[in-house]
């Protein structure tokens, strides 16, 4: 499975931390907040990646990550000229999506307890497979409402009245199809290509399945100052209490086996001495040990 990191937009409700780096490549805690979601695909078997931001921001990310190829992977980039919609991003990624199918994570996402995804991933054969958590505030999203027996039956993308607390989060799983149904979209009153109309369509046609995710699963959004404060402030308390790292690509394609022992090794002789090189080098000690 192909995966696309949207790492979009103006960053307008975290001016002017905007000003000078993308939202995606803020702080959480000790690592930039692109950094999660990458990981989270990492840790779902992917390891063909498109990396879609503004073309302002775009060459921060090939500073970041490159080619991929220290991290095991293989990493594209295309440009979103303007914030169009998260559909968007399957008609920018067309070529690179090829024939295969693909997952889409939003580069604001953060996720933990990403156990809840394996199952998704390691079992996705056709159609589309999305999420639903409980929040407080499910105005602000996507919103799906379940019957008696569980079953989807509707979504609104940002609705007034809300028929539910389900809120989707940013990570999507999709077959192929979803480059035609993206390619057949149009925009929606606020000028956008909805991810939610995608997900529609896999309704009507009968192949959406929606997971409501369990209360011990984290899913954080960093959108605003306190919300970024708020998740960074969450990672630092997990990381500490259990002396691991939350969104660690390193340590993900590591355990994935898309990063050999010998090739950790190297990367962090590349590392200056700090907290994070220390980390990997416990991951590695570990791995000398099994
Ligand atoms: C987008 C989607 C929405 C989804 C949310 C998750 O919202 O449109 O359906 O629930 O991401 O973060 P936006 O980023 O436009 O607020």
């Amino acid at each position: 499975m192909k995966g696309i990191i949207l790492a979009g937009g103006a960053g307008s409700r975290l001016y002017p931390l905007t000003l000078v780096a993308s939202k995606q490549l803020q702080p959480v805690y000790d690592k930039p907040m692109v950094y999660y979601p990458l990981t989270t695909l990492i840790e779902g078997g992917v390891r063909e990646f498109c990396l879609i931001s503004t073309p302002h921001d775009l060459p921060r990310y090939r500073q970041l990550f490159g080619d991929g190829s220290r991290l095991g992977l293989q990493i594209e980039y295309r440009e979103q000229a303007r914030p169009e919609g998260i559909a968007q991003a399957f008609r920018i990624a067309d070529t690179f999506i090829g024939k295969d199918p693909v997952t889409l994570i939003l580069g604001d996402n953060i996720f933990y307890g990403a156990d809840a995804f394996t199952q998704a991933f390691s079992s996705f054969s056709q159609g589309a497979v999305i999420f639903g958590y409980h929040v407080q505030d499910p105005e602000r999203y996507g919103v799906v409402e379940f019957d008696r027996a569980g079953n989807a039956i509707s979504i609104e993308e940002k609705p007034k009245q809300p028929r539910s607390n389900y809120a989707v989060p940013g990570l999507y799983l999709f077959d192929n199809s979803v480059v035609s149904i993206a390619r057949d979209l149009t925009p929606s009153p606020r000028g956008e290509l909805e991810i939610t109309d995608v997900n529609l369509e896999y309704m009507r046609r009968g192949q959406l399945k929606v997971h409501r995710l369990n209360r011990g699963f984290a899913w954080l959004d960093a959108g605003t100052s306190s919300s970024l404060h708020e998740a960074s402030a969450y990672v630092q308390t997990i990381e500490k209490r259990a002396g691991i790292k939350i969104g660690c690509p390193e340590e993900a394609a590591f355990r994935r086996g898309f990063l050999s022992l010998s090739a950790l090794q190297t990367l962090i002789t590349s590392l200056p001495r700090c907290e994070y090189r220390a980390y990997l080098e416990s991951v590695a000690d570990e791995g000398v040990r099994a």
